[in-house]
């Protein structure tokens, strides 16, 4: 019994730690060769967004193993699968938002394992969490809210097809 107790505290602590062992900071790190990735599956480089708060002009990136993942059915990303998407505020390319999104195992499992983030120009991060860590704020609910209707929340169209000629999901 005393055994079983603390058995199911540690799991719980686990589940506290989990939330914060991963931070704003992390998804900085492990995003920050973006530019290298490959661009989105049947998603030209640089495109119109589909919706709000992703317009006028987005570029997406993938890494390897977001990448691996678009080729399987069904399409569930694996651990530290990570997508990384621009806004662009105009065809000169000021640049908006960068809005990133990574698989982080256990984090969250009810909202996809997913941690997100969303960093300003100058590369300070003005949302970031999972959806249940009570910390990550209104915007981080926002982001799942809307991405939830997508394929393991993801929603570019290439996701839901690998064909250039899908319209916005
Ligand atoms: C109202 C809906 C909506 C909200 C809110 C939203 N997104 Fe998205 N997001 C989309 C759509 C639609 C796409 C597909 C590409 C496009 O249209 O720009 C997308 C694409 C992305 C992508 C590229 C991978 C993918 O899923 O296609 C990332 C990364 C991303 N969003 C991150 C975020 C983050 C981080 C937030 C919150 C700060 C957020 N999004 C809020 C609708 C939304």
């Amino acid at each position: 019994m005393v055994w079983a107790l603390s058995f199911w505290t540690l799991l719980a602590c686990n589940d506290k730690v989990n939330a914060r062992i991963y931070s704003s900071a992390r998804l900085a790190e492990d995003i920050e060769a973006y530019e290298e990735w490959d661009h989105a599956p049947g998603w030209p480089d640089v495109h119109a967004g589909c919706e709000d708060p992703h317009t006028p002009i987005v570029e997406i990136w993938l890494n390897e193993v977001a990448f691996g993942a678009m080729a399987t059915e069904p399409k569930v990303l694996p651990d530290t699968a990570a997508l990384v998407l621009q806004v662009w505020l105009d065809e000169q390319g000021t640049e908006g938002t960068l809005l990133a999104m990574r698989k982080v195992e256990g984090i969250d499992p009810d909202n996809g394992d997913w941690f997100w983030g969303a960093f300003d120009p100058e590369g300070a991060a003005v949302a970031a969490g999972a959806a249940s860590d009570p910390d990550a704020g209104p915007s981080v609910a926002d982001c799942v809210g809307c991405h939830r209707s997508g394929v393991d929340f993801v929603r570019f169209p290439g996701m839901v097809a690998l064909d250039p000629s899908v319209a916005c999901p």
